[in-house]
């Protein structure tokens, strides 16, 4: 964990948020390699569950909606994690996360704290002497509700609450009556969003596993529970988010697990759910949820608004308020689980073994040595051709090995050197991330031969 934190810093794939004021609580940038990496998994998600998909649209609605919604959906009474504060330091703490974490340490209580009601939790601690990680006396545990307000209005005491958005899922439901009006939809489809949530979390040291603003990959597919057994719609979606995690990020089945969520633990809307668990650094944790979400959202937003949110089905005329299946990821996780999957310390070098396709950098140009007009105007000649179909690297600094080693660590899979022979014969070398290996490729066929090993074609 700490060799990962020290790289994303040294490297520029993550930074602690406003760092030159000491830091924000759970909140991090995303420094140049970093954005690349986001932006690919982003696309990635999009062309695969969104594109490629004749059942599937996508959307884009706003973190900030009219604060019915929240009222609707549950959130404002419901959105709550249970609350201890240090009675010396103040500083507060999740009482199940104080729980679990005092389980770890005595192996022979069993408990269920995802099954706790927060009193509970309270006799729980108590009986136990559960303390802070100070050593302090624990306060009685408190809900305390994630949302985040904000005021709109610019006259003073004319302002109105609002929340940021907790799910980016409500601007879905919000919008299901305009699309289903404006486009040639039918039951069942799909509806994908990729955008910030906001949760005011209680958290401490886990990196960018929980932060309080955060990026939600979400679809909410839309059925007819009369004609569409939910069982075996969530058992595709099940398998097209394994497909997902194992064939296009390149995670290990042996890392992922399904853990199914207890009566108790599941949220206020859900029938049924289930979390696609990746071994982190710090144990096993939630990647990505999927639950049954039924017509309940769509039914509260209906009565709350008075709007009309029931699909027609075209062929029969049966009017009804569809049930969503909806599988929820957070891209914010996937970069952490792509980063601990792809880190390796060998004996002489650190490697990213990141897919080619998500590596921040596809290709690294280099001229062998910087002071030569001939190699340098050359190399400039291979970054250009290349970087019209490519994420390209550029580095003319230092000794070629060292430049390998750099782009090692920032899991780029392929360096091209532009050498003397280059100028005699338009070859290359071509240095391969995984295996150090160099091949000589004419210059004419660099293309054909990346989007090969890409697998684009
Ligand atoms: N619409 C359903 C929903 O929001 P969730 O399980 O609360 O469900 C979905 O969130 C995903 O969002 C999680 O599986 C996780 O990957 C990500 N996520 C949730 N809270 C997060 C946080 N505080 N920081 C980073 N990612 C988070």
């Amino acid at each position: 964990m700490e060799d990962i934190v020290a790289l994303c810093k040294r490297r520029g794939f993550v930074y602690p948020t406003s760092d030159i004021y000491g830091g924000l609580t759970s909140s991090y940038d995303y420094g140049p390699a970093g954005a690349e990496l986001l932006r690919n998994i982003r696309n990635l998600w999009w062309n695969y569950f969104v594109k490629r998909r004749t059942d599937m649209v996508g959307l884009d609605s706003q973190i900030l909606l009219h604060p019915n919604t929240w009222v609707a959906s549950g959130h404002v009474s419901a959105f709550n994690d249970p609350l201890v504060e240090d009675k010396k330091t103040h500083k507060r703490y999740r009482a199940d996360h104080l729980i679990e974490a005092w389980i770890k340490q005595h192996p022979d209580k069993t408990v269920v704290v995802e099954d706790l009601t927060i009193d509970q939790m309270g006799e729980f601690i108590s009986a136990n002497g559960i303390q802070s990680p100070e050593g302090n006396e624990l306060t009685k545990p408190q809900k305390f509700n994630l949302l985040f307000e904000t005021k709109l209005g610019v006259v003073e005491g004319e302002k109105s609450t609002l929340y940021m958005r907790g799910e980016t899922a409500q601007g879905i439901f919000t919008n299901f009556k305009n699309i289903i009006d404006s486009n040639r939809v039918t039951l069942p489809f799909g509806v994908g969003q990729i955008g910030k949530s906001f949760r005011n979390e209680i958290t401490t040291g886990q990196f960018i596993f929980r932060t309080i603003e955060l990026e939600q990959a979400e679809i909410e597919y839309f059925f007819d529970p009369e004609t569409t057994d939910w069982k075996t719609l969530m058992d595709e979606w099940k398998q097209a988010m394994w497909d997902f995690v194992t064939k296009e990020l390149g995670i290990s089945a042996e890392h992922l697990r399904w853990r199914q969520h207890t009566d108790k633990e599941r949220s206020h809307y859900s029938k049924d759910t289930y979390d696609l668990d990746y071994e982190f650094p710090f144990g096993w944790k939630e990647l990505w949820g999927i639950a049954y979400r039924t017509n309940y959202d769509l039914t509260q937003h209906a009565n709350l608004s008075k709007a009309d949110l029931s699909y027609t089905d075209p062929k029969t005329g049966k009017k009804f308020i569809p049930h969503v299946i909806e599988p929820a990821a957070g891209i914010n996780r996937m970069f952490f689980m792509i980063l601990a999957e792809a880190y390796r310390k060998e004996e002489k070098r650190t490697v990213l073994a990141v897919k080619p396709a998500l590596a921040p950098t596809n290709v690294a140009v280099f001229p062998l040595v910087a002071n030569k007009p001939e190699l340098m105007d050359k190399a400039k000649q291979v970054f250009s051709l290349l970087s019209k179909q490519f994420s390209v690297a550029w580095d003319a600094r230092g000794n070629i090995g060292k430049r390998y080693l750099s782009q090692d660590e920032v899991g780029t899979p392929w360096c091209i050197t532009v050498d003397y022979t280059t100028l005699e014969d338009t070859t290359v070398t071509v240095r391969d991330r995984d295996t150090t290996t160099q091949v000589r490729v004419s210059i004419d066929e660099l293309s054909v031969y990346f989007q090969k090993k890409l697998g684009i074609i």
